[in-house]
């Protein structure tokens, strides 16, 4: 198959591929969605082959305004319809007990489902002409590290995909927020563009999902069945060394060999001479780490790079996603370090 590169006047285009049961990558404002019309079962199976996803990992589905919650969801609580006026369009999925039309293949037979309205306004606009809820996943194949670009995600995706829409870079760069309503009190399964302090404010008392934090053991489960999955991986093992900026910085100096990749703070990257360095922002913004991480990691693909090392921010606001995803790429190998 020919993958077509659409644009912003192509939209009509790519809403009847979608609403036809074909695939296409749309952007959205934490990373590109592999997306489909999530009340067709046979569109949604071949999101699971594009991607070479586990059958058990369920989708997301996103709606282009909050007044479609209830046709997907039951039971919606007023939690829910805060937290939606608060932050949609933007990057929060929500986890809440599905309606009769999210089918078992959406949910991996879950009785939940989980859903976003996306901040990106092309996208809306694609979903809200389709006139369907659009499943997606991020848009790489499975394992690997996200696509924030439409060319990122060509890598993965070229040939496999009816079309994908170049809406741009991300501007979030992590995947969106999820937060499950289900239980109480409300627990956050994945750390993203919407901080724990925020959903904080709103829900007062939010539980954090071990799998944020740390490897599951054997027998444990986390919420999210993605988060149990080796993921946001590039092919050199990643080593995060976490704490004081300036000792994190000793430290890599000291352990990596030349050649090796270096994740670094802006104020570092003339530190690490002879090794494969990219910095990702500076040491304060955050944001703009978030906004690097995935293409970082993805870059290193490209390179004969044997071991990676990362200096990481502090879990304070969005640095909780940042930490999270760079932890995943290490299967949690990360060394504290004193200063
Ligand atoms: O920002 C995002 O959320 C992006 C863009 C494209 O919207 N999508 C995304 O989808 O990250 P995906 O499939 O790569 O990650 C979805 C995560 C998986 O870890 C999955 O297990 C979890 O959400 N998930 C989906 N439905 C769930 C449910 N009902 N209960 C618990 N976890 C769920
Ligand atoms: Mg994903």
């Amino acid at each position: 198959m020919k993958t077509k590169v659409l644009t912003q006047s192509d939209m009509e285009q790519a809403a009847r591929i979608l609403r036809e049961g074909g695939l296409v990558g749309i952007p959205t404002e934490t990373v590109y969605g592999l997306g489909a019309n999530a009340l067709d079962d046979t569109a949604v199976a071949n999101i699971f082959i594009a991607k070479g996803r586990p059958q058990d990992n369920p989708l997301i589905i996103h709606i282009p305004e909050a007044a479609w919650l209830e046709r997907y969801c039951t039971d919606v609580p007023d939690t829910a319809w805060r937290l939606a006026e608060r932050f949609w369009p933007g990057p929060m999925t929500m986890v809440l007990p599905r309606s009769a039309l999210v089918s078992d293949r959406v949910t991996a037979g879950l009785d939940t489902v989980g859903i976003r309205c996306p901040g990106h306004e092309l996208c809306r606009e694609i979903i809200r002409l389709a006139g369907v809820p659009v499943a997606a996943p991020s848009g790489n194949t499975s394992g690997r590290p996200s696509p924030t670009t439409a060319a990122h995600m060509m890598e993965d995706m070229d040939g496999k995909i009816d079309a994908i829409v170049d809406g741009g870079p991300c501007g979030v760069g992590v995947e969106s927020t999820i937060i499950d309503l289900t239980c109480t009190p409300p627990r956050l399964l994945r750390p993203g563009g919407i901080t724990l302090e925020q959903l904080t404010e709103v829900l007062g008392e939010v539980e954090i999902d071990p799998a944020v934090r740390r490897q599951m053991r054997a027998g444990e489960k986390p919420k999210a069945p993605g988060m149990a999955y080796r993921h946001y991986a590039p092919k050199a093992p990643v080593t995060v060394v976490a704490g004081d900026a300036g000792a994190t910085a000793d430290y890599i100096l000291s352990h990596a060999k030349g050649g090796d990749g270096v994740i670094c703070f802006d104020e570092y990257s003339d530190r690490f001479l002879g090794c494969h360095v990219i910095a990702v922002g500076k040491f304060e913004d955050k944001q703009e780490q978030a906004r690097h991480i995935f293409d970082a990691l993805r870059a290193f693909d490209h390179t004969e790079v044997s071991a990676i090392w990362a200096q990481c921010p502090d879990s304070s606001g969005i640095g909780l996603a940042v930490v999270n995803r760079l932890s995943k790429a290490a299967g949690f190998h990360v060394i504290e370090v004193e200063p």
